[in-house]
């Protein structure tokens, strides 16, 4: 192996040796080379600790976490040194440096109960069974979805990150056709329909095995998404998420011509209300950098885990409408007075999630400038 030059970083309360890259500070990384160490990633490694931590405290038996594609191994070592409770970890990388890194880190951090693992994720997955498995891709996470859902135990949560974003909020309808059977929707609700369209991919292949998928949390930001679901073995429990994945008509939801329907894609929840609350409270126990951003961001994940499918934005209502941008919180207090709910929603500053139907909201913006 070649000489390499090498940086210590902190996340949490774990030290991580990383290679040093001149332009490693912003973006999804290489798929070549050495071991990529993202430090933009830090918010979604984070909610991973508060995730596991509730997973584990939940759970009545040890619990067998993966990292699965690991690179420095950041995440692994950070859930084997900053989550308490009975539970292995496994790091694993296919790639050679990735795997050395891994074992130095190990050492830095003095982590006992991990094993660290130098195979392809897919062969793994084919050998041993998990009750988590995190899937963090440069790219799509599709070619690991069969896999993990076949080794994760009942009541298992997958994780899967995806940086795929330009495929499935259709940039490149034709690849996302290709990668998950679904027709993607480019438009201001693209972050939404690609979250479900990656949704609706994982309950496909899970109900192949008779497994049912649940998001416990899953989001978008501007250059990845991020899924946490809860897999659930009985044909009953397929047959009742199957009911959700469907394609929709665009003009069902949206002002839109599109002729073209959208998906088959996930039309259910987004978020279980409850564990998201759970997970949020967690968050002041642990020792975090991104605490605040991620305190706020659960909440609005709380705000809109019963909302129905899809937002509108004031800015594109107001475009259509031909007139000036409303106070969001007039639009509330509007809808709101009319019996409707109205929640904000992480997808967008300016999107709502309503009840009311296309004609009524019409009405509220009309009635907003006179
Ligand atoms: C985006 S990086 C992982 C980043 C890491 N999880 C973190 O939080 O910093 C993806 C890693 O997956 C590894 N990888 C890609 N395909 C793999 C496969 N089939 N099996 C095992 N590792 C793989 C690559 O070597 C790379 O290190």
């Amino acid at each position: 192996m070649k000489k390499q030059e090498i940086d210590i970083v902190k996340e949490g309360t774990t030290k991580c040796f990383v290679f040093k890259n001149k332009d490693s500070s912003k973006g999804p990384g290489s798929k070549e080379g050495k071991p990529f160490y993202n430090p933009s990633m830090e918010l979604n490694r984070d909610l991973s600790i508060v995730v596991n931590q509730w997973f584990i405290n939940k759970c009545k038996k040890p619990v067998r976490l993966l990292d699965g594609l690991a690179a420095t191994g950041i995440r692994g070592l950070r859930f084997a040194n900053e989550i308490n409770g009975e539970f292995d970890v496994t790091i694993n990388d296919w790639n050679e440096q990735a795997f050395f890194l891994i074992k130095k880190n190990l050492e830095l951090n003095k982590l006992e109960k991990v094993i660290a693992s130098n195979k392809n994720l897919n062969v793994l997955l084919s050998e041993k069974k998990y009750d988590y498995i995190d899937i963090d891709p440069f790219g799509s996470p599709a070619p690991f979805i069969d896999s993990a859902v076949r080794s994760v135990y009942n009541n298992g949560i997958i994780a899967c990150t995806s940086t795929d974003t330009a495929t499935l909020c259709g940039i490149y309808p034709n690849v996302c056709f290709r990668r998950y059977g679904a027709r993607p929707f480019h438009s201001f609700v693209m972050h939404e329909t690609g979250l479900r369209v990656l949704l609706g991919f994982i309950c496909r292949e899970a109900s192949k095995h008779d497994k049912s998928m649940e998001p416990i949390i899953s989001y978008s930001t501007d250059h990845y998404f991020r899924v946490y679901v809860r897999i659930r073995n009985g044909k009953r429990y397929a047959n009742e998420s199957m009911e959700n994945f469907s394609v929709i008509s665009p003009k069902e939801f949206f002002p839109s011509n599109k002729e073209q329907d959208i998906g088959p894609l996930w039309r259910g929840k987004l978020h279980n209300k409850t564990t998201v609350k759970e997970i949020r409270t967690l968050l002041f126990k642990k020792k975090l950098n991104t605490k605040n951003s991620l305190w706020k961001l659960l909440s609005i994940f709380e705000e809109e885990a019963n909302a129905p499918p899809f937002f509108y934005t004031t800015d594109n209502f107001a475009s259509r409408l031909k007139m000036a941008t409303p106070k969001m919180n007039k639009i509330f207090e509007k809808l709101k007075s009319k019996g409707y709910s109205v929640v904000r929603t992480h997808f967008s500053p300016t999107g709502f999630k309503t009840n009311a139907s296309l004609g009524e909201i019409t009405k509220v913006f009309k009635e907003d400038v006179v």
